[in-house]
């Protein structure tokens, strides 16, 4: 259970965000969501957290900017008391060959994914430092596992996101910090709406379906819970069996 815990889920307004800000608010954990520009959706999502009985707010926040992400961190400090649980969770993705791609499309992605989810574990750390605990769960990808042609900038930025936690999770294991990363493979949202299960890449899943944000919502709860607390620098692949 989660009761009496922080926790602050970036991009939480929609897909595998909002699956798991709901998730960990029926555990018992206060939630905070980060959301890029649909504050309505970001409402929504708390207020179906307070249904749940706990405190939920949310901050509109580009996790690309390291100021910005700052002054959020602490207006969430200032408004919870602190911060317990951190899921690394915004993403974009802007696809193309490499021959073609844009500077500003391998800029934007690598900021986004990889620049934010440092900002964020940059805020957060020394709150889970002073406190001797705390669980940084960052979202990454197969595509960082495997790579994924078509996709130089995702990938790239989702592969960075592993080292960065297996090198976060070094530093501050002496405290009590845990930080692991999740791989999902092709989820249900609207991240990858133009997928339907009868697509080619159907053959490459083993399971032979997509997954449900819920799942990866349950993976994430559980490594927030104590019952992970031996677990860090760990990448779990959630993917159907698509990378093994
Ligand atoms: P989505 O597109 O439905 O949601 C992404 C969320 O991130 C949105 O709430 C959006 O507002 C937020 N966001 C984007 N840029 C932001 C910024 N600069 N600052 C703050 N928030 C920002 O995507 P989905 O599918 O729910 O993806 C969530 C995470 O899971 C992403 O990191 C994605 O790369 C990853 N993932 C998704 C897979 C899938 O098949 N859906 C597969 C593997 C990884």
């Amino acid at each position: 259970m989660l009761q009496g815990k922080i926790a602050v889920i970036t991009g939480g307004s929609r897909g595998i965000g909002r699956a798991v800000a709901l998730r960990l608010a029926s555990l018992g954990a206060d939630i905070a969501i980060i959301y890029a520009g649909n504050e309505k959706k970001a409402e929504e999502v708390c207020e179906a957290a307070r249904q749940l009985g706990v405190r939920a707010s949310a901050y509109q926040c580009n996790v690309a900017d390291f100021e910005v992400s700052a002054q959020t961190i602490a207006a969430i400090k200032k408004d919870f008391g602190t911060v317990n649980i951190l899921v690394n969770n915004a993403g974009i993705t802007k696809d193309g060959l490499i021959l073609t791609m844009k500077e500003e499309a391998y800029d934007s992605v690598i900021d986004t994914n990889l620049k934010g989810t440092f900002n964020m574990i940059r805020h957060c750390a020394p709150l889970f430092v002073k406190q001797r605990s705390g669980k940084i769960i960052n979202i990454s990808s197969v595509a960082g596992v495997m790579g994924n042609a078509g996709q130089t900038n995702y990938a790239a930025s989702k592969a960075g996101i592993i080292g960065l936690t297996k090198s976060v999770a070094k530093e501050l294991a002496a405290r009590n910090v845990c930080c692991n990363a999740i791989a999902p493979g092709f989820i249900e949202t609207d991240m990858t709406e133009a997928i339907d299960e009868c697509n080619e890449l159907m053959k490459y899943i083993p399971l032979k379906r997509m997954g449900k944000p819920e799942e990866v919502a349950e993976l994430v709860a559980f490594l927030a819970q104590d019952a992970a607390n031996y677990i860090t620098g760990e990448v779990i692949r959630i993917d159907g069996g698509m990378a093994m």
